[in-house]
């Protein structure tokens, strides 16, 4: 056989193994047995001194072509392979399957209750202030007339720290710092924060919230702080709701009261349909109709000496505890629930 034919017959024996390989590994293998260093065609190349000189261009001629001709139909079968593989995953994709959603946070709803005290109280021209956690005996009790060794601290159950502090048992303290900030009336303050207390019961965490407020101008009376805190608990509670004062005692304010607000269970009547045609006694006012909500009074004069504010000012002070605002709002009955961070309690309560 001449060597021409032989380089045909291999050109014809590649592409019938081409068209029998089954996978892009086999047509691969190929390649290296018919066109590698040590294939068939450099081998059929090295028997080129074989032929008359004369017929060897011609000759190398053709076996580059083939060469070439080879090369394109390998490349082409591997394309072949490859898109069948793309096909096939391609197929197994389906694009009715629902995402993966990511999962989204959501506020706590102490946060939550709480961003809307001060949005309806920021509306009425409070400014929010902001001061610290660990605080002065001074910002605490002195200046709000709880004096050394009297026993109205006794009321609130103090954690002390080591240099002289203490954590803030209640949110009072920024009432002093805005007073002692601001130098002289008009003061009209909103503040929120965590405080502190030695308890822990069932319906007491030994960290809590409150919002404080204090309004002190020229001409403040019970009547003006009597309209903010009903248009306050209106906000959050609905229209219905009613507030009674109820005389009571803090040491930095005189007078002081107790403000509780008409049930929002029964709508103050004391009692709720039981589901057997008959009526129960409500259980979250326990009878009475009323909610003791917040502790308020009008600014004691012996605060406005202890800040260098003149005694003819005037002013109110109230605070709350977010906490039992939360409960009431959403009908949790158990404190607890707040900071165990269980999620499945926590994503419930979305804006
Ligand atoms: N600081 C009081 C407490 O934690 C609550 C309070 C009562 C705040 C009367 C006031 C107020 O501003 O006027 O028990």
């Amino acid at each position: 056989m001449t060597l021409i034919a032989e380089l045909e017959r291999t050109a014809a024996g590649l592409t019938a193994a081409l068209t029998d390989a089954a996978s892009a590994a086999e047509a691969e293998s190929l390649r290296n047995a018919y066109l590698g260093r040590k294939g068939e065609l450099a081998a059929l190349m090295s028997r080129l001194p074989e032929l008359p000189a004369d017929e060897r261009p011609a000759f190398g001629k053709a076996a580059n072509a083939v060469k070439e001709r080879l090369n394109r139909l390998l490349e082409e079968r591997l394309a072949a392979f490859k898109a069948e593989v793309d096909n096939a995953s391609l197929s197994r994709f389906d694009p009715s399957m629902p995402g993966r959603m990511p999962e989204r946070g959501s506020l706590h709803p102490l946060t939550l209750v709480l961003e809307e005290i001060c949005r309806i109280l920021n509306n009425l021209g409070f400014e929010t202030v902001d001061g610290p956690e660990a605080e002065t005996d001074f910002h605490n009790f002195e200046a709000l007339n709880f004096p050394r060794d009297h026993p109205a601290r006794d009321m609130q159950d103090t954690l002390f720290l080591a240099d002289g502090l203490l954590m803030r048992t209640h949110t009072s303290p920024m009432q002093v710092r805005a007073m002692l900030e601001r130098k002289k009336p008009p003061v009209a303050v909103i503040a929120p924060g965590k405080v502190y207390r030695r308890d822990y019961d069932q319906t007491h965490s030994p960290m809590f919230h409150q919002v404080e407020g204090l309004l002190v101008d020229e001409g403040v009376g019970l009547a003006h702080l009597r309209g903010v805190l009903t248009h306050l608990l209106r906000e959050l509670f609905g229209p219905d709701v009613t507030l009674r004062f109820r005389p009571s005692f803090f040491p930095f304010t005189e007078p002081s009261v107790e403000v509780d607000m008409s049930c929002v269970i029964c709508r103050g009547s004391g009692s709720r349909a039981d589901g057997k045609g008959g009526k129960e006694t409500c259980r979250v006012c326990k009878g009475t109709g009323w909610l003791e909500i917040l502790g308020a009074g009008m600014v004691d004069p012996a605060v406005f000496a202890a800040v260098g504010f003149s005694p003819a000012c005037t002013g109110f002070a109230f605070g709350m505890g977010v906490e039992r605002i939360a409960m009431l709002k959403y009908g949790i009955d158990d404190l607890r629930l707040f900071f165990e961070n269980d999620l499945r309690f926590l994503g419930r309560f979305v804006k």
